[in-house]
């Protein structure tokens, strides 16, 4: 089976996802996190952000996306590079590159064949931004995760500060906006529900609630392909 969840920045896919593929037994695709690799990959390079120069790159350093158990990593030069991107110079980059052709098709490859290995057995969760819309048209579940921008911030706020990461609210907030309004306005697999998404208020429920409501989701579907 495959769960696509895409929504806005901060709306709170990752969390959600990550408790229903650990309880599904599914494996979980972060997407959010391959862009941020190729931004640290240009962060650590020094890449301009240009089409020629992100080709060339892409090309020439070796970025991996594997599992370990139910999560993803990254490795980049055999190095597992995961836990230095959610830096905010990261997010801002990925949100950068994300506009960029060349870097939609290297990592759609990828993500089609996590679609390829995993959506059977044991199951696929995918969260990202065009999950439903682009990479898995044909997901057997779609939801789109949304919330005022407030209560995002704060959310956001609290788990950056967990990870030692110390910023400050205004600023995050204008960074979410911001992040949204480029998701939103590109041209390539820009941001938007598809329109057999659930839409997910995620400002009036708790992280248990969504969970609980996607878990109901994929029971309901599997009774649906294997009744008794
Ligand atoms: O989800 P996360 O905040 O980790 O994603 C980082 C950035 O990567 C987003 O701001 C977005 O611009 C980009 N992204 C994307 N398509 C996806 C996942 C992420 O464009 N499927």
């Amino acid at each position: 089976m495959l769960v696509a969840i895409d929504g806005t920045a901060g709306s709170g896919k990752s969390a959600t996802a990550v408790r229903v593929a650990e309880t599904a037994g599914f494996v979980l695709m972060d997407s959010g996190l391959m862009y941020r690799a190729v931004a640290w990959v240009c962060i650590e390079h020094g890449t301009e952000i240009l089409e020629p120069e992100l080709v060339a790159l892409l090309a020439s350093v070796p970025i991996a996306v594997h599992h370990r158990g139910l999560h993803m990593y990254v490795t980049v030069d055999g190095v597992d590079i995961t836990d230095r991107l959610r830096a905010l110079e990261v997010t801002g980059m990925a949100s950068r590159v994300a506009q960029f052709a060349v870097v939609r098709r290297f990592l759609f490859a990828h993500q089609r064949g996590f679609g390829r290995r995993y959506a059977d057995t044991p199951g696929l969760v995918a969260e990202g931004r065009d999950m439903g819309t682009v990479v898995f048209p044909h997901a057997d579940l779609k939801f789109f995760f949304d919330a005022p921008v407030e209560v995002r911030a704060e959310r956001r706020w609290e788990q950056l500060r967990e990870l030692g990461i110390r910023t400050a609210l205004p600023e995050l907030r204008a960074s979410l906006l911001h992040r949204d309004r480029a998701d939103r306005q590109r041209d390539l697999a820009p941001l938007r529900r598809h329109p057999d998404a659930m839409v997910i208020n995620t400002g009036q429920l708790t992280l248990e609630q969504q969970v609980e409501l996607i878990l109901e989701q994929i029971q309901a579907c599997s009774r649906q392909r294997n009744p008794r």
